[in-house]
Order: structure tokens, then C-alpha cells, then sequence
């Protein structure tokens, strides 16, 4: 069937100060059709730019030198700036870290997600209800009281919450790829393990691929088939999660994946 997305020799490297450094070296990394793939590696390493530069959201200082995003069969560093941006969104959409940052503080939930799907709506001709559709999503992402929480601002929500808003929001597209940078980082341990499970029956039940991004190995062990190490810009080891942990070859992941043992210990 091919892979959903390949990034070949992905190179990005930033200018500060008329030096240059390189942020992400040579990535080689493949995502198959409804897998999830976790990308692993500690901070700074070069997982958010990586992924960043799939759909060109990049810092103004960064820049792609060299490489290939091939995406359904066509290589997004070529196409027009035009045909990105209605990819962003539409196909691809992202979830982060903090949800309340990227969250409109003076629009209701139900507005902000409701706006997403009329965005989907328009490219994609179909013909329903935004405003139907959000509760739909709403209910999809296993929000208590749907229908009231549509009127909630985001300030009346917990963390929790907004991070079923924003994968409510990025659903609304029914995007083939979801790229999740570090979703639960900013949540405590009980809401953390709540939005795993979510994500991991939302992929079982709508069928995207998705890219989740972690510092921490224990996380990819609940949700991911694959997995790829990162360290200092360079991918240093990728393959199926069980041999991950019982046979992993990079220096690096042996120290993660030590690391993850003695803390699950
Ligand atoms: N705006 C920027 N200017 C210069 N360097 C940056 C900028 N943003 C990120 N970097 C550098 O790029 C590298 C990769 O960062 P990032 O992808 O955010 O890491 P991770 O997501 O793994 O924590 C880091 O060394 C970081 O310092
Ligand atoms: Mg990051």
C-alpha cells in the first residue's frame, strides 16, 4: 500500500547570530497507513522542528537545506505555498503541548471547532451542519455534556478538557495524518493516561496515522507500533516496539530505555 508519509534526508538548519546550527540532520522516518508511530527523544533534540517542517511552520530563522516530504505521493517542499496551507488543516492537522495557547480565549469551544469544520466543510463541498458536526466531535472526544460545553470559553475548562477541544478541532478535517507534539506533558498522570486512551481509540475508530512526539519512552509503550529515536538532530534508531526494549543498539536508547525500567520499576 506504500507509506502515508516518508521524510527522506530531512535537513533543517537555523541561523542566529550568523551562526548555523543543525536542528534536524538527514531524517530518515516512514508513517505506514493507520499506524501510530511515537518519535522519541529528549529535549531539544529536534522532534517539534522535524515535524514543523512537514507543512513549513517553521521558525523564521529555520531553514529547510535539503530533503523530501513525501506525503501521499508528493513531495510538500515542492508544492505551491497555496496548495500547503489548505493541506495544513485539512490533511494534516497537529495537536500541542499547552491547548490553552492555541486556544482563542475569547471564543466559545463550540465557535472554534464549529469555524474548523466550515473551514472543512468549504474545501471539501460536504454538506452538514457545522454547528451539528461540533457536537458530534464533542461527543467523539468523550467531553462530558457535550451540548453544554460547546458554550464554555476555554478559561472554563480544565487542561484535560482543552486537549479534547484541540483534538476535536484537528478531527474536525478528518485529517489522514495528526501529528501530536507532547499532548499530555502540560497534564497530570490520571488526565494523561485518559487522553492516551483517547487518542488510541480515536485512531482505532476514524483510522488516521499518527505521529506521537515524547520524552518519555513509558508512553510510546501504551500507544505506539513503531518507534523512532532521536538524538542531537539524527534519527539513532528506529524499529517495532518490542525489540526497542528488549534489544535496543544505540547507545542512546539503551540509556532511555534504562531509564524507562528503573522508573517502572
Ligand atoms: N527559533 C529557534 N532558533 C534557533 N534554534 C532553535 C529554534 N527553535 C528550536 N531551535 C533548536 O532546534 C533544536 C531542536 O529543537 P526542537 O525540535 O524544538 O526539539 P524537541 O522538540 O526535541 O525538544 C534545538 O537544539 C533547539 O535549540
Ligand atoms: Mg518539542
Amino acid at each position: 500500500m506504500g507509506n502515508l508519509l516518508s521524510l527522506k534526508n530531512l535537513t533543517v538548519e537555523f541561523s542566529q547570530n550568523k551562526e548555523i546550527s543543525l536542528a534536524v540532520n538527514k531524517v530518515n522516518l516512514e508513517v505506514r497507513h493507520k499506524e501510530i508511530v511515537g518519535l522519541v527523544g529528549e529535549s531539544g533534540s529536534g522532534k517539534t522542528i522535524t515535524t514543523r517542517a512537514i507543512t513549513k511552520i517553521l521558525p523564521p530563522n529555520a531553514r529547510i537545506t535539503s530533503g523530501e516530504v513525501i506525503f501521499e505521493g508528493m513531495d510538500l517542499l515542492k508544492i505551491k505555498a497555496e496548495e500547503l496551507r489548505s493541506m495544513r488543516g485539512e490533511k494534516i492537522s497537529y495537536i500541542f503541548q499547552e491547548p490553552v495557547m492555541y486556544l482563542n480565549p475569547i471564543l466559545t469551544v463550540g465557535s472554534q471547532i464549529s469555524e474548523a469544520v466550515s473551514e472543512h466543510i468549504r474545501q471539501d463541498k460536504e454538506k452538514v451542519d457545522p454547528e451539528r458536526r461540533t457536537v458530534e466531535l464533542l461527543r467523539q472526544v468523550a467531553m462530558p455534556s457535550a451540548e453544554e460545553v460547546f458554550y464554555d470559553y476555554p478559561h472554563q475548562l480544565s487542561g484535560g478538557m482543552n486537549q479534547r477541544v484541540m483534538i476535536a478541532q484537528a478531527l474536525a478535517s478528518n485529517p489522514n495524518l495528526l501529528i501530536a507534539d507532547e499532548p499530555t506533558t502540560s497534564l497530570d498522570i490520571d488526565t494523561e493516561a485518559e487522553i492516551l486512551e483517547l487518542l488510541s481509540d480515536l485512531q482505532k475508530e476514524v483510522g488516521f496515522s499518527c505521529i506521537f512526539i515524547t520524552h518519555n519512552l513509558g508512553l510510546v509503550k501504551k500507544l505506539c507500533q513503531r518507534i523512532y529515536v532521536m538524538y542531537r538532530g539524527s534519527i539513532v534508531e528506529a524499529g517495532d516496539l518490542e525489540r526497542i526494549f528488549t534489544n535496543p543498539q544505540h547507545e542512546h536508547t539503551k540509556a532511555l530505555v534504562k531509564a524507562y525500567l528503573r522508573l517502572a520499576a
